[in-house]
C-alpha cells in the first residue's frame, strides 16, 4: 500500500508540533509539504516553529510555506495567552536553519492539487483555515481533487473555548471555515467534543518524557506549559491535545468514533459568530456535510502518539 499524500495547514502552537511530529514519524503517510497559516501566534511566528519543529524531529528537507498572514476579512485574533508569546513555550528550541520554501503556501495547495492525481491528496488543516479557502476561492476546480479534508475545529456539546460559542480555529476566520464546510468535499471535523477527551495526565506527560532521543522531552515540556490554560479554566487534569487528532485518525480511524451530519458556521452574529452550528439530533433536514467526531479510545490514542514518537 503507497503512503497517503497529505498537506498539513498549521500555525504552531504545541498541539500543532505534536500532529506534525506524529505525522513524520508515521511511514504510512507522505508529507508533501507543510502550509503555514496565521493563527495562535503571527504568520511569521507560525512559519519558524514549523521548521523548529521539522528540525527537531530531523526532517529539515521537509518543505515549508507561508500562507496568510490574516483571516480572508477580519482581523487576526491570536492565542498567545494558551501558547506563550513564541508559539512554542515551554522548551527552547534553536531557531532553524532550513530555509522557507519561496512559493506562497496557496499556490503551493493549488499546484500541487492539480498535479497529483485526483482523489489522492488529503489535507489536514489544524489552525483558522484561510488558505484552504483561500485556495478553494481561487481554484474552485481543485475542489473534486481533493481526496478528504480532516481538521481540527469547531465545538457542539462541549462549546466554546474563544468565545461561549466558538471554538478558536473556526472563530479566527468564520468565513473561510464558512467555504470549506460548504464545498462539498469529503470532510472530518475533530472538534472541542472529542480532543477534550484526548487529555494528557501525569503518566502520558511523563511517558513521553521517558522516551530516549530529545522529541519526547520537548512533547512533554511543551505539554507541561500548554496544560496551564486548560487546567485553570476547565479544571481539567492535562491538557487536550486537539491536533494530533487528525493525524491519528488518518492512522486509526477505528480509535474515533462521529456522526455524519450537516455543520454550519455561523458567519452573521457577534454574539455567537464562528460557532459550528452541527445537527446531532438531525432536526433540521439540512444535507450532511461532515464528519463530526465526538469520541477517542484515549488510551489507544496516546498509546499510539507515545510508540510513533519513539521512533523519531
Ligand atoms: O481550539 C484549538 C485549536 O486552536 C488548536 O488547533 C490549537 O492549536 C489552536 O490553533
Ligand atoms: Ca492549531
Amino acid at each position: 500500500m503507497p503512503p497517503r499524500k497529505i498537506i498539513i495547514d498549521t500555525d504552531p502552537g504545541q498541539d500543532d508540533a505534536v500532529a506534525i511530529l506524529l505525522a513524520l514519524a508515521s511511514p504510512e503517510l507522505d508529507l508533501l509539504g507543510i502550509t503555514c497559516v496565521a493563527g495562535n501566534v503571527p504568520l511569521d511566528l507560525t512559519t519558524k516553529n514549523a521548521r523548529i519543529i521539522c528540525e527537531l524531529a530531523g526532517r529539515p528537507e521537509t518543505r515549508v510555506f507561508a500562507g496568510c498572514d490574516k483571516p480572508m476579512a477580519r482581523k487576526l485574533v491570536t492565542a498567545e495567552h494558551v501558547h506563550g508569546k513564541t508559539g512554542l513555550d515551554g522548551v527552547t528550541l534553536p531557531d532553524p536553519t532550513m530555509a522557507l520554501q519561496d512559493q506562497h503556501a496557496v499556490d503551493f495547495l493549488i499546484e500541487t492539487l492539480r498535479r497529483e492525481p485526483p482523489g489522492s491528496v488529503t489535507i489536514c488543516p489544524i489552525g483558522p483555515l484561510t488558505n484552504i479557502a483561500t485556495a478553494l476561492d481561487r481554484a474552485p476546480d481543485i475542489a473534486p481533487r481533493i481526496r478528504e479534508i480532516v481538521l481540527m475545529g469547531g465545538a457542539y456539546f462541549e462549546v466554546g473555548n474563544i468565545t461561549p460559542a466558538a471554538e478558536f480555529n473556526i472563530y479566527v476566520d468564520p468565513e473561510a471555515a464558512k467555504l470549506v464546510f460548504g464545498a462539498g468535499i469529503p470532510l472530518v471535523a475533530m472538534p472541542l467534543d472529542v480532543t477534550h477527551k484526548a487529555l494528557t495526565t501525569r503518566a502520558r506527560v511523563e511517558a513521553f518524557r521517558a522516551l530516549p532521543g530529545r522529541v519526547g522531552p520537548a512533547v512533554a515540556s511543551w505539554t507541561d506549559f500548554f496544560e496551564r490554560f486548560d487546567k485553570e479554566k476547565y479544571g481539567s487534569e492535562g491538557a487536550p491535545l486537539h491536533d494530533p487528532c487528525t493525524v491519528a485518525y488518518l492512522l486509526q480511524p477505528d480509535l474515533f468514533s462521529g456522526r455524519h451530519i450537516n455543520v454550519e458556521i455561523e458567519t452573521g452574529s457577534d454574539l455567537t459568530l464562528g460557532m459550528t452550528v452541527a445537527d446531532w439530533w438531525r432536526v433540521t433536514g439540512r444535507a450532511p456535510n461532515a464528519t463530526f467526531i465526538g469520541d477517542v479510545n484515549a488510551e489507544g490514542f496516546f498509546a499510539l502518539l507515545v510508540e510513533r514518537l519513539g521512533r523519531l
